[in-house]
């Protein structure tokens, strides 16, 4: 590294925040071994192998490959420093096979899940996992159902906003969602957390990306923050 950008990160306080970072690794390994210690592998290994799609890299089934994904949301907790103080309630929109609110559970958050009731994959994993959610399929303009309130509430691969259909959400589906989200769900200094999958256009329109900025939200490429 350059003596310039060396200086720059001690200067910024990044190179103490990644010391940090790398603390929390080492004290939390979190291998898929150590994570699933108490969880029964024979069932876990039956109920992949009963969803398994040989060469399947895009749709569901390829979260049966259940290590790799385990993998990858441990890299969600690392990103989002949630592998550390202080525990939050979190509930996980789209939570899928709910590998990430595993991890987060492992280390001592309180988590919820929301995502559709097909396939029936998810449901299966949640119960072996003994993870909790509700099925609920969101819609624009719609209200969530009344779950109870969080200290985070985050949203990886959006698919709710109709990703991919040609009719994605723009500001005033975006609008609706976000303020039912902020008043209804978010406990006091609450926050969001989106990560959008990409659409023809990149992952949001200009307005779009001007509508959750003059909302206050932080923007990092397809990660968006947000308060309550
Ligand atoms: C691409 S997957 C992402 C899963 C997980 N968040 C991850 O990052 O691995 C999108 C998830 O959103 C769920 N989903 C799609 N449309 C939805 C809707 N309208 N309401 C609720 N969940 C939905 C899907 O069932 C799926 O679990």
């Amino acid at each position: 590294m350059k003596l310039g950008r060396k200086l720059q990160k001690i200067a910024t306080g990044e190179a103490w925040a990644s010391g940090v970072d790398r603390y929390y690794r080492w004290k939390h390994p979190l291998t898929a071994d150590s994570l699933l210690q108490n969880i029964d592998r024979t069932k876990l290994n039956q109920i992949c192998e009963k969803y398994h799609v040989p060469g399947e890299v895009k749709a569901w089934p390829k979260y049966t490959n259940y290590e790799h994904w385990l993998g990858r949301a441990v890299d969600h907790v690392r990103e989002l420093r949630l592998d550390r103080d202080p525990k939050l309630s979190i509930l996980d929109i789209g939570s899928g096979a709910g590998y990430f609110i595993f991890v987060l559970k492992k280390l001592g958050h309180r988590v919820f899940g929301l995502d559709l009731s097909e396939p029936e994959f998810y449901g299966e994993l949640f119960q072996l996992l003994d993870l909790r959610r509700v099925v609920w399929r969101i819609e624009a303009f719609e209200p969530l159902p009344e779950i109870g309130r969080f200290d985070l509430v985050t949203a990886f691969a959006v698919c709710f906003n109709g990703h991919g259909s040609g009719k994605v959400w723009e500001r005033k589906e975006w609008e609706f969602f976000l303020n039912d989200l902020q008043s209804r769900y978010l406990n006091p200094g609450g926050r969001i957390f989106l990560a959008l999958n990409p659409e023809e256009h990149g992952h949001y329109t200009p307005e779009l990306r001007d509508f959750f900025l003059e909302r206050g939200a932080q923007i990092d490429r397809h990660r968006i923050w947000l308060r309550g």
